[in-house]
């Protein structure tokens, strides 16, 4: 039988929503993916936390993402903190070593570069390209589909690489001073590893995937000062779920993970406090299933 993908959506805070267990059972979500107010960055639009109470406001919420959150399931939040009095606040760092000491996992950090970051000149520091997206979960052992996000490169590369002699593939690599030391060669066909990026599976050549994800941010405003691109949820969804899959983002907006849901077949639930967020999304959701369903026809 086939099932329908579903959309839910609650409105009100998280934490008390999430702490309902008939709405949302123990393990029970494969992914989380959610970018909360980046403490009170955005205070005039949609609420904030003081950065001394981030640490506190966010680990109770935290223990129900935990309840929820499938044994290998992961859970990444998109956040960056900002510059302050003319020093980086430190309340993301805080959380890290608070979430650890509550038992989660720090996978990894990965970095969203913001190819088109607001341009800005200040004496102290450079313009600011990237966010972080960090990566948690309750085990060592989680779901990962890292062929999901393999991006293929055209076919010239094998014509390109296989006519490459053993000196240009020295000569490029120290060109991007990788120490790989003398043995390069063997090194590179043990991990059959080619220059540019260029790394190959079952025959076929691919870019290597990076901890870096480099995407445009959103150039307009959608109704929600915060939106993240619709490529961001997508890479992390294809990366940590199938199809099929339960994704969550406590923390919805406007639900651009919903939209990256529907476009890759995964269910999923979302919780705003803002009213007019939620009625947002729920337009976006419906114009792209009506889409989608045309497309279908
Ligand atoms: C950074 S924005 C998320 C934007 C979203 N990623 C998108 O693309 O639309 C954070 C959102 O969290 C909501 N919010 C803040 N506190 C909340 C809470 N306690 N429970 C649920 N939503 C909350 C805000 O209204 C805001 O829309």
């Amino acid at each position: 039988m086939k099932m329908d993908q579903f959309y839910i959506i609650h409105e009100g805070n998280c934490k008390d929503i999430l702490e309902d267990v008939s709405l949302f059972p123990d393990n029970s979500v494969d992914l989380i993916f959610t970018s909360p107010p980046y403490s009170d960055r955005r205070k005039t639009t949609y609420g904030g936390i003081h950065p001394a109470e981030y640490v506190s406001w966010f680990l109770p919420i935290s223990e129900q993402l935990k309840r929820v959150l499938k044994p290998k399931g992961s859970f990444i939040l998109n956040i960056k903190e900002h510059v302050n009095n003319g020093e980086r606040l430190t309340y993301v760092i805080e959380l890290i070593l608070a979430l650890r000491e509550k038992g989660w996992c720090w996978i990894e950090e990965y970095c969203w570069y913001k190819k088109n970051s607001y341009p800005g000149k200040w004496p102290n520091r450079f313009r600011d390209s990237w966010e972080r997206c960090l990566h948690f979960t309750l085990q060592k052992k989680f779901k990962m589909y890292q062929d999901a996000v393999k991006v293929p490169i055209g076919d010239w590369s094998k014509k390109r690489f296989k006519s490459m002699s053993e000196k240009d593939f020295i000569r490029t690599f120290s060109g991007t001073n990788a120490h790989f030391g003398r043995n390069v060669s063997n090194w590179l066909k043990r991990k059959k590893v080619y220059p540019h990026n260029v790394v190959v599976f079952e025959g076929e050549h691919y870019i290597e995937t990076t901890n870096v994800v480099q995407l445009a941010t959103e150039c307009h405003n959608r109704n929600h000062s915060a939106a993240f691109p619709v490529e961001l949820p997508t890479w992390f969804i294809k990366l940590f779920t199938k199809k099929g899959n339960v994704v969550l983002d406590p923390f919805m907006g406007i639900g651009t993970t919903a939209t990256a849901c529907l476009l890759s077949k995964r269910n999923f639930i979302g919780i705003e406090l803002q009213k007019e967020y939620i009625n947002e999304a729920k337009q976006n959701i419906e114009s792209l299933r009506k889409l989608i369903a045309f497309n279908n026809k």
